[in-house]
């Protein structure tokens, strides 16, 4: 091996993660030849995961009100459903919220959703710049962390809290540490961290226990309290209990195929 080859060799066996807190944090140059996962625990990933593991075919996510309803119009199918949050609360004229709870079998199964939340369908549309998009949930984290080490090439990554209006979110930093945490459990060698994925994961050690706790101390899951959504608080904290991983395809989140497939969504390198 050159020497040129060596350092390319050290240069991809080096696994950076890198955690950002606030989409507000990062640019689409910086997302560019990057996997990215959308962390958004409360509660676009916990529904989106329901809704992919309940047989929907595909959802779009969308970052506004009006998107959602011209791209509804364009497609003009009564397999459409419309869904997504504003403050929390279903917007008037959507078929859906954003309860996982609502994403049922009976109301999803081979459905094409549009989905718009507050903060993490935008998050997703802007990770549309990297190479690879997921998105992540406390209730699919072991699902994800397979689709991603499913990858031929999964580093560098990048774990992008949606956070709470441009605010720092600290249920999704505790998944993203979570995430890095087990990680280190698959023995995949050294971590090159930022100074927030070191933060993310001593959060995860501290807060990680309980997490329906955390996320009733959170302020977005005292706000959920708060509108009456508190049922979905044990909902959004249950662990892996959900085997989907939603990847983005070309504009479209659907379910990971599995082992081995590798994914790309058209807008990365
Ligand atoms: C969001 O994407 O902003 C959240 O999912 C908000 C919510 O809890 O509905």
């Amino acid at each position: 091996m050159s020497d040129t080859d060596n350092d390319k060799h050290e240069q991809r066996s080096v696994k950076k993660i890198d955690v950002f807190l606030t989409p507000c944090e990062i640019g689409d140059e910086r997302l560019k030849n990057q996997t990215v996962i959308v962390v958004d625990v409360l509660r676009a990933a916990t529904s989106i995961a329901t809704a992919l593991a309940n047989g929907a075919r595909y959802i779009i996510p969308v970052p506004s009100i009006d998107e959602a309803t011209s791209l509804a119009a364009q497609l003009s199918r009564d397999s459409v459903l419309l869904c997504g949050e504003r403050e929390g609360k279903i917007i008037e004229g959507f078929h859906i919220g954003n309860s996982p709870a609502e994403y049922t079998r009976e109301r999803v199964r081979a459905r094409h959703l549009i989905f718009g939340s507050t903060n993490g369908s935008p998050a997703v549309v802007k990770a549309a710049a990297a190479r690879a998009v997921y998105m992540c949930g406390l209730v699919n984290l072991n699902a994800v962390i397979d689709a991603f080490l499913s990858r031929i090439d999964p580093f560098p990554l990048i774990l992008l809290c949606a956070g709470k209006l441009s605010r720092f979110a600290i249920e999704d930093a505790v998944c993203a540490g979570m995430f890095i945490d087990r990680l280190r459990q698959r023995q995949i060698g050294a971590l090159e961290l930022n100074d927030a994925a070191v933060g993310s994961e001593i959060l995860a050690r501290k807060l990680g226990k309980n997490l329906e706790s955390m996320l009733r101390h959170s302020d977005h899951g005292k706000y959920l309290i708060q509108i009456g959504a508190e049922s979905d608080l044990p909902l959004c904290a249950a662990d892996s209990t959900i085997d989907a991983a939603p990847v983005l395809r070309e504009g479209q989140l659907v379910k990971h195929a599995g082992k081995g497939s590798e994914e790309k969504h058209g807008n990365g390198t």
